[in-house]
């Protein structure tokens, strides 16, 4: 999704801008676009397409500027194009804005502004907020025209402004849309993602909804909405550049993959001590007593994360739970109310379907609790509790070490609850523990033998449809291995639960037809291996994943052989294969893996 980067200070504000804006690519873009004051003017320069294409246009260009915002466009209003692109310019060529989110209001300020004689340059909603800003200016007061612009506004934004009235001033804003500040020394940054910035300092503030930060070279001033100086905490954040770098990996992903097993590790030493889950010092005795109904609500991955984690809490620890699309959840008039526990699972924390449900669930009395990757994010601070996913920073757009970790947090959190209820005893608790310990060594082994997985990517290369299937958990698993199967690769599979391809999406079986099937749980697989002979019998190319099994392989093309363990830790050491199944076909089809097209890393519109 959109990027944001700003720079003031004692260095070179076109670079400290670039280089950001290269550590965000990995969000998703296509277009970008930078500001750079020279004291009197601003000189803007925007292009279409990868961000190489803006650094060739800056190449000669001989500016000195200490002062600047940059941008990367994910389309929503108007396609992408140099003109669409931000910076946007005011008429008069006094401010340049970058925004993140969209204004929602904006055909109504349009029609008003063009009343008055302001002409458009883009079909972007952004661009109503340059004009306001120069109809608004106010002589010498940067945050009563800024405020006075922002009280026009509906929607959501994270906006970056530099204005020829303000030489020395960088300007910001934020509403349902992330935005940190860098505070550095001599110099001072704003970004949408904290990796744009980690160059400069480690230091930030995240920028809450309806507050303005104004910096300068040595300052930075927070308002509120009544225009009231605030003031606000720093954080240190804890991750490093090199932890955001592919470190000799060909991508992200693969790199991401492979860091699985040391991020589960962590993930469960930092909740587990003394064969003791300890979420003390979340939950109340008194809390897990009162909490009479679960939902586990998100998007995409995480929302495929929440689905395993509805059968730990329905089948390990007895407690019925619902899981619902975060995008959906206002609209399923769900059953929430101050006895609910409602659990976002949100790698980036951003995510604005699910930042939208975690309000609906505040505003009708929920408690609410974050299971996300990123401190500090949005997500995690309005939740009233957080459970963070030590996955480190997940570069790569397919989600793979954030939903591993997730589907942790939820195997711990179910038997704490579980057991908290006494709907566990302590020997199966502590065996449920013990059953987990060994498989980030299975992933490991696992990762040695990939070399099956990529034959087959191969021949799955010029595939242009197929499926996935599986039966109770591994139906759920399914889910997942087939969203990375479309998202890196652009082959369309879908997945179906094995015994329901039958009731009329068989019908697109044909000869050649590849069909992924999961078979890892052991009670399942007679009716697994039925499912498999009706497919065969109807010429389809099937591809197998379970445990050591003489007729599964019999029965299957291909058989991609998994490490044991136990029917609900069987995502590991499935999910693992499915993604390193995705990431080779997609290489083999020469697509930018990290990048896919039309996807962003974190979706931050509605
Ligand atoms: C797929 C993927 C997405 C995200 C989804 C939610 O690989 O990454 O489906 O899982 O957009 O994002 P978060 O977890 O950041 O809320």
């Amino acid at each position: 999704m959109c990027g944001i980067v700003g720079y003031i200070g004692k260095g070179n504000a076109k670079q400290a801008i670039l280089k950001g804006l290269a550590s965000l690519e990995y969000r998703g873009y296509d277009s970008a676009g930078i500001a750079l004051m020279d004291g009197k003017n601003i000189f803007v320069e925007k292009k279409q397409g990868k961000l190489e294409n803006l650094e060739k246009a800056l190449e000669c260009l001989d500016l000195n500027s200490s002062l600047g915002i940059g941008h990367t466009r994910w389309a929503t209003h108007g396609a992408p194009s140099d003109k669409n692109s931000h910076p946007h310019l005011s008429m008069d060529k006094t401010f340049a804005v970058v925004h993140n989110g969209i204004i929602e209001n904006y055909i109504s300020l349009r029609k008003i502004l063009e009343e008055k004689g302001y002409i458009f340059k883009s079909e972007t909603d952004t661009e109503v907020v340059a004009h306001l800003l120069q109809e608004n200016y106010i002589e010498n007061d940067p945050k009563k025209t800024l405020l006075n612009v922002l009280n026009k506004l509906e929607g959501s934004y994270a906006l970056g402004i530099v204005s020829s009235h303000f030489p020395e001033k960088l300007i910001c804003a934020r509403k349902n849309s992330p935005l940190v500040i860098g505070k550095g020394i001599n110099e001072n940054l704003i970004a949408s993602d904290v990796p744009a910035i980690l160059n400069y300092t480690r230091n930030v503030y995240y920028l809450d909804n309806d507050e303005i930060g104004i910096l300068s070279k040595n300052n930075i001033e927070f308002y509120n909405k009544n225009g009231i100086e605030i003031s606000k905490e720093s954080h240190l954040i804890q991750w490093s550049l090199e932890q955001a770098s592919k470190n000799g990996f060909d991508h992200f992903m693969l790199k991401e993959i492979y860091e699985q097993p040391n991020a589960l590790k962590a993930t469960y030493s930092r909740i587990v001590k003394d064969n003791k889950i300890d979420f003390d010092s979340i939950f109340t005795r008194k809390d897990i007593e009162k909490y009479n109904k679960i939902y586990i609500v998100a998007c995409g991955t995480a929302y495929h994360a929440g689905l395993i984690g509805k059968v730990y809490f329905n089948n390990i620890s007895k407690i019925e739970v619902l899981s619902e699309i975060a995008s959906e959840f206002r609209y399923t008039n769900p059953f929430v109310d101050e006895n609910t526990l409602v659990i976002f699972v949100s790698q980036s924390g951003e995510t604005l379907d699910t930042l939208e449900a975690l309000k609906e669930a505040k505003n009708k009395g929920a408690t609410t609790l974050a299971i996300t990757n990123v401190v500090g994010s949005t997500i995690s601070r309005e939740a009233h509790k957080v459970i963070y996913t030590m996955a480190g920073p997940e570069i790569a757009v397919a989600s793979t070490k954030a939903y591993t970790t997730q589907v942790l947090i939820l195997y711990l959190l179910s038997l704490y609850i579980g057991v908290n209820k006494k709907n566990i005893d302590i020997k199966q608790y502590e065996e449920f523990l013990k059953e987990f310990e060994s498989i980030p060594t299975k992933i490991e082994e696992e990762l040695k033998n990939s070399n099956i997985i990529k034959k087959i990517s191969e021949r799955l290369k010029d595939k242009y449809n197929g499926f996935f299937i599986g039966r109770g958990l591994d139906y759920q698993i399914a889910l997942e291995g087939c969203l990375k199967m479309k998202e890196i690769t652009y082959i369309h599979t879908e997945a179906f639960p094995s015994g329901e391809l039958k009731h009329g999406s068989i019908a697109l079986i044909e000869e050649g037809t590849p069909v992924i099937v999961l078979a890892t749980q052991k009670n399942l697989i007679e009716k697994t291996i039925s499912n498999i002979k009706e497919l065969k019998a109807r010429g389809a190319y099937v591809i197998t994943l379970g445990n050591d099994n003489n007729f599964l392989k019999e029965v299957s093309d291909e058989f991609i052989e998994i490490k044991n363990t136990t029917n609900y830790l069987s995502v590991y050491t499935a999910i693992v294969p499915l993604q390193l199944l995705a990431y080779y076909t997609s290489v083999a089809k020469n697509i930018d893996v990290d990048k896919p097209r039309n996807l962003a890393k974190s979706v931050t519109v509605e």
